[in-house]
């Protein structure tokens, strides 16, 4: 299977900044056939990235990063999965950052993925442990099967599960990086826990420098990038190195 890369921009472009850089990744990765890759822009600009995604070729796909798990009603500010449907193909659940900011529980973050799953749209649902300590492969599992609390296993494999530990997220400053073998054993946990057929990704400052690291490990399916995937020319150089990886 193809390895899988997502962008998460995060809340970060102006509407004129994610059209270049859309433009710029529709381009650059027009030779880029072995490899998946989906952009999450913020909500407000979906439709206007998801414009310049169709005219991608190979097809580039685009995702959300966080819907509500009501279909509609009395939610001031919130987007359902539903209202998604005609926009991406994929939606991020259970971030990290939702999870702290947002005070997401496992149970929220369980009736999302059922959600994203109603709608017909594939969900890429995010564990990981805050800090990094001896059970922490316990934690991680054990935060995955309270997120999919009321999904059928059967249904597992329309989910892509996320393992992004919190104190590898965005580093730049700190420079504290999980390791290929490191993020390798716990996705490892997370396929025995769902599955082989669960297609498991890793996150937390993935760059050029490292995917490679990550990716040529039996258990690593793809990656989600954050800081590094702003940046048009590093991250079409990332995608690259994936597709010479997967050659
Ligand atoms: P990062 O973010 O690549 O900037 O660490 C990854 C994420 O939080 O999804």
């Amino acid at each position: 299977m193809k390895s899988l890369i997502v962008a998460n921009w995060k809340m970060n472009t102006s509407l004129a900044d994610a059209n270049v850089l859309a433009t710029m990744i529709v381009n650059g990765l027009r030779d880029v056939d072995n490899v998946t890759v989906v952009v999450c822009p913020p909500f407000v600009w979906l439709s206007e990235v998801a414009d310049i995604l169709a005219k991608s070729s190979p097809q580039i796909f685009v995702g959300a990063q966080n819907c509500f798990y009501k279909e509609n009603g009395a939610f001031t500010g919130e987007i359902s999965a539903k209202m998604l449907e005609s926009l991406c193909q994929y939606i991020i659940v259970g971030h990290s950052e939702r999870r702290k900011y947002f005070s997401e529980t496992d149970s929220m973050i369980s009736q999302k993925v059922e959600a994203v799953l109603a709608a017909d749209i594939t969900p890429i649902l995010c564990v990981g442990e805050p800090i990094k300590k001896s059970d922490s492969i316990d934690l991680v599992v054990e935060q995955l099967k309270a997120s999919l609390t009321g999904i059928r296993p059967a249904d597992y494999s329309r989910i892509i599960v996320a393992y992004e530990p919190v104190w590898a997220i965005s580093t730049e400053t700190t420079g504290e990086i999980a390791t290929g073998e490191y993020a390798s054993l716990v996705c490892a946990a997370i396929k025995k826990a769902v599955g082989k057929n669960v297609r498991v990704i890793y996150g937390g400052s993935v760059s050029e420098a490292n995917v490679a690291d990550f990716l040529s490990r039996p258990n690593i399916d793809g990656v989600l990038v954050g800081a590094a995937s702003l940046k048009a020319k590093g991250f079409i150089a990332l995608c690259k190195k994936v597709k010479d990886n997967n050659a």
